[in-house]
């Protein structure tokens, strides 16, 4: 058996798991009213249905100053009314043989206050939130003893909903997690100075917790394997913290992670990591402790991986969180042999921390049925009602992703490709440093495409009289996007001397970087990652970039992925300049004048060798409109629609091959309906 280690079950605390594959905590940001969901629990029934031994459900907050303000769907334990909707939860796992955790946390002083009641954020001394700026009030002794009630509580009212074992969260710099580490903790009570001291608060709620649910039911800690700054606790440290817990024989897991405060991301990176990230650490971790179930995380993508992690005896069990959000079916398909179908995660963040970091429901670039799953998920796919042979041109994301779903639904279809290769613009994202990890999903999708019989027509221009020779019964065109170099952008319609040979598209710019020349004006409309990949490829190749942007922050667009402080440090460490606040008036031959966009004030660039236009890319729909009202099933999706991102193009694709096409199809979603409907009032266990 090629996976021996991954498929074999696991006791812990006396509670039988049936294979060592699990998602570590992670919040969906489904959450209503403080409750879980109707898209929690489908979102965790699909998984469960998957195969997945263990899922543990995200930060669900034991105490009304622990929410703060900036995560909403976030739920809570302190609400009665809460416990019914877990339970739902808990039972949908429940029905397919999976177990379920339930993570509990109180946010500390890291996010903001909530907006209702402005509850003052707690934190072991005064400090400052990195994400909002907002200050915090050292924690008291009463208000130590009323979290920690609190966190018993919470325990509590998780076992009452049937879940089967509870996690402490004390990792990712909240409250628990910054009493640990010294960077956060200055007090100097019983609760500061030395470890055992700074320690005092997470014994105190492991006690707690393990006198209220008893000795026979799993209680977990989730603990960050280093501090990943200077100054803070790194991963010998950390051992010795879990140490002392371990001894204290209360736990029973613990659940490994990395980073708090500005280094939170280290947990959870993109492609600019490699795959298993965490991997080092955890070994040392683990050899320190390898007398508990310790499970590892961190961009473990593929099967091979995992089932190494446990024949060497890094782990107990293995986290691909991840990667079950891109694929539900991941357990399954490895316990039956299927690795080759298994669809995978490209580490972009785009479609889930992305958006769980802003507050709104996570989902899935590659797996547009993730958080969809009442609508789309397994099982939902039904036949075509009559099949019909579908012409899909342009094989991008979007015409891919279309051409799978009309396949798998009996549909005869044709994909034509202009280049040799399929991918579309993907094939121009993925030579940008931190991207290369998305070259998955044009594989992926490739291999089904062929496994679905689809014929691929590569190195093809389809034109008119080819469509209508072709004769299919529906076009879908996802012909994409071309790079502009009109220079129009958001700030002016165009810039004076722009038609010169040394000014090149962004494109040209990532394919051909060495074109840059020694110094190259980048003009940045965006400030999302292609604008920073690009400059970076620049750089690498020689060339001095100076970045000239419209908006008031560097690359704003690659916060919520991450993608920022690895970017932002090899864009700084090759000598950016940026201008903010600022855009292009004109070029005269080697000097660009360009001006702040609220004083007026113009500066002159010197010696510049070429001006790149990181401008908006234009939809190629000149097609769609020379076919429009000569062909019945005529439907367009993607870039050719408006250029966004492979999100967009991945989800219209995806609907595509449902039929789902046109603005009146498309479902609304819970989120939609809560912001919709009149009855989306607050409930008034938040408003007093
Ligand atoms: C959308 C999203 C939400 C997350 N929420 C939590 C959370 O509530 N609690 C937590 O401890 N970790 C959270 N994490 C971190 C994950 O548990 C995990 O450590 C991370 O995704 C890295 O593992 P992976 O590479 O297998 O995805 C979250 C991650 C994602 C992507
Ligand atoms: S959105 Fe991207 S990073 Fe997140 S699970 Fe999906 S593929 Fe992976």
């Amino acid at each position: 058996m090629k996976y021996r280690h991954l498929t074999s079950p696991i006791t812990i605390n006396g509670l039988t798991i049936r294979n060592r594959l699990m998602q570590t905590a992670h919040n969906r940001h489904y959450a209503r009213r403080g409750a879980e969901s109707e898209r929690d629990r489908a979102y965790v029934e699909e998984r469960a249905k998957g195969g997945i031994g263990l899922l543990t459900l995200g930060n669900h907050i034991v105490h009304p100053t622990g929410m703060g303000g900036g995560h909403p769907g976030v739920a809570f334990t302190f609400l009665p009314e809460a416990q019914q909707p877990l339970r739902a939860t808990v039972e949908a796992a429940h029905r397919h043989d999976a177990r379920i955790f339930l993570q509990l946390n109180h946010f500390g002083g890291s996010i903001t206050s909530n907006p209702d009641d402005y509850r003052v954020l707690w934190a072991p001394s005064r400090s400052v939130s990195i994400l909002s700026g907002e200050q915090s009030k050292a924690i008291e002794l009463e208000e130590i003893n009323a979290v920690v009630s609190a966190f018993a509580e919470g325990a509590v009212f998780a076992k009452q909903a049937g879940v089967d074992g509870v996690e402490i969260h004390v990792a990712h710099g909240y409250l628990l997690h910054s009493f640990l580490t010294p960077l956060t903790n200055r007090r100097a009570d019983n609760y500061g100075g030395a470890l055992e001291n700074r320690l005092r608060i997470t014994r105190e709620v492991i006690a707690a917790v393990r006198a209220a649910v008893g000795p026979e039911y799993v209680v977990g800690v989730r603990l960050s394997l280093s501090d990943e700054m200077p100054g803070g606790m790194e991963v010998d440290q950390m051992a010795a913290a879990a140490r002392l817990l371990v001894d204290d024989r209360m736990i029973d897991y613990i659940a490994t992670s990395s980073g708090q405060g500005a280094m939170f991301w280290v947990g959870a990176q993109t492609g600019f990591a490699p795959p298993g990230f965490l991997l080092d650490k955890l070994a040392r971790f683990k050899k320190a402790l390898p007398d508990i179930p310790v499970f590892a995380v961190g961009g473990i993508d593929d099967a091979d991986m995992a089932e190494a992690i446990l024949a060497e005896g890094k782990a107990d069990m293995v986290a691909i969180t991840r990667g079950q959000i891109a694929d539900p079916e991941f357990a399954r398909k490895v316990v039956e042999g299927r690795t080759d179908e298994i669809r995978h995660c490209i580490r972009g963040n785009q479609g889930c921390l992305a958006h769980a970091i802003r507050g709104a429901p996570v989902t899935c670039t590659v797996n547009p049925a993730a958080g969809r799953e009442a609508i789309f998920g397994l099982g939902t796919l039904k036949p075509a009602d009559s099949p019909a042979v579908w012409l899909v041109i342009g094989g991008g994301p979007a015409g891919m992703k279309a051409a799978e779903g009309l396949a798998e639904r009996g549909h005869r279809v044709t994909l034509v490709e202009r280049e040799a290769l399929l991918g579309g613009q993907l094939n121009i994202n993925i030579l940008q440093r931190g991207r290369a990890s998305w070259n998955v999903l044009r594989t992926d999708l490739e291999r089904n495409l062929t496994r679905l019989g689809v014929t691929i027509m590569r190195g093809l221009t389809a034109d008119e009289s080819f469509i209508s020779t072709f004769g299919a019964d529906a076009v879908l065109l996802a012909t994409g996007a071309y790079a502009d170099r009109s220079g129009w952008s958001s700030v002016s319609a165009r810039i004076a001397g722009l038609e010169q040979a040394h000014v090149l598209t962004l494109w040209e710019a990532i394919q051909e970087p060495a074109r840059a020349g020694k110094k190259v004006l980048l003009l940045d409309d965006e400030g999302a990652f292609r604008i920073g990949g690009a400059a970076l490829r620049m750089q690498e190749a020689g060339s001095h970039v100076v970045h000239v942007s419209r908006l008031n922050a560097l690359l704003p667009g690659t916060m919520t992925t991450t993608d920022m402080p690895p970017l932002y440090t090899a864009l700084f460490g090759n000598g950016l300049e940026s201008h903010l606040n600022s855009w292009a008036r004109r070029i005269d031959g080697r000097s660009v004048t360009i001006f702040n966009l609220y004083s007026g004030v113009e500066v002159v660039i010197e010696d510049i060798d070429t001006i790149v236009l990181g401008t908006p890319r234009h939809p190629a729909d000149g097609l769609y409109y020379k076919l429009k009202g000569r062909i019945d099933r005529l439907y367009r999706i993607g870039d050719c629609l408006a250029p966004r991102t492979t999100d967009h193009a991945v989800y219209e694709g995806f609907l595509a091959g449902r039929e789902l096409l046109g603005w009146e199809k498309r479902p609304i979603f819970e989120g939609d309906r809560d912001a919709l409907l009149p009855t989306a009032v607050p409930p008034t266990a938040l408003i007093g």
